[in-house]
């Protein structure tokens, strides 16, 4: 098992003093090599759920498991990529992607060496020398994700990363993470509020209720081309999910 949550509990401590319960009972695995999506109202504790797989936060109660062992605090077994890219604007593009590496104390040969393969595979080449500000939002979204693969973690965690783009921009980056993430075999947890965006990318959907999060559903997509969203996108089981997921989501129950 790459990842497991058992019986998780987080509170937080507001600003007013009381505790905020955030996520309840949450109980999940997901297998090496699997990409899971996980998809839930706003504020019920997708962000939360990441953080506390990336060791950035600890559960009140229950636990999280990578690969067999407690997660205690940040390691490098996770590599967590935001809605925002983060990269560094005065480094460029080469020495963005090393950055996670330096932290690591690998060193500067052998950096250079990870961090050129990476470029290559993400089909960033020619753009090394780059500033951030020069490429497009989505070449700087596969610039974070090459920095994040470049560390090798066993578990990429996504937060919402295509939320910020174009519609078009949107599908051929969702395409070409797939390709990238199934190439290097990595196991996959993305948050994300689009149910088509789940169904096109996963193995497996995860469904949270309302704070407090827990999980009211899993939908297995038991379709092929799993890293080719492009072509999963013309079958019609995919709209079907779609509407599976909307369903447990019970929007029609809900008012704002
Ligand atoms: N560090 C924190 N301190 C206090 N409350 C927090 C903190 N982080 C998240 N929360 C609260 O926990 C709930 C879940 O947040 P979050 O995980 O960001 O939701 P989501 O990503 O699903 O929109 C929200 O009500 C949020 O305000
Ligand atoms: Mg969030």
């Amino acid at each position: 098992m790459a990842l497991e949550f058992r019986n998780v509990v987080k509170r937080f401590a507001t600003n007013g003093g009381a505790e905020l319960t955030a996520i309840d009972g949450l109980s999940f695995t997901v297998n090496e090599g699997e990409f899971v999506s996980v998809v839930g109202p706003s504020g019920c504790g997708k962000s939360t759920l990441l953080s506390m797989t990336a060791g950035l936060y600890q559960p009140t109660e229950g636990q999280v498991l990578v690969s067999g062992k407690p997660v205690v605090g940040p390691n490098e077994h996770v590599g967590f990529m935001l809605q925002k890219d983060l990269l560094l604007p005065w480094r460029n593009i080469l020495s963005n992607i090393e950055f996670g590496l330096e932290s690591r104390g690998v060193d500067k040969a052998e950096r250079r060496r990870r961090a050129e393969a990476e470029l290559k595979h993400c089909h960033l080449e020619g753009f090394g020398a780059h500033y951030p500000y020069q490429l497009s939002g989505g070449m700087r979204q596969r610039a974070a994700l090459a920095r994040t693969l470049a560390i090798d973690p066993e578990i990429i965690l996504l937060d919402e990363p295509f939320s910020a783009l174009d519609a078009q921009t949107k599908l051929l980056l969702q395409n070409s993470f797939a390709k990238l993430i199934a190439e290097a075999g990595k196991t996959t947890l993305l948050i994300t509020h689009e149910l088509a965006e789940s169904v096109l990318m996963s193995d497996r959907i995860l469904v949270m209720s309302e704070r407090p999060g827990t999980i009211v559903a899993e939908i297995k997509v038991d379709l092929p081309h799993r890293d080719e969203p492009l072509k999963r996108r013309m079958m019609p089981e995919v709209p079907e999910l779609a509407a599976q997921i909307f369903h447990h989501l019970k929007l029609e129950e809900k008012v704002i």
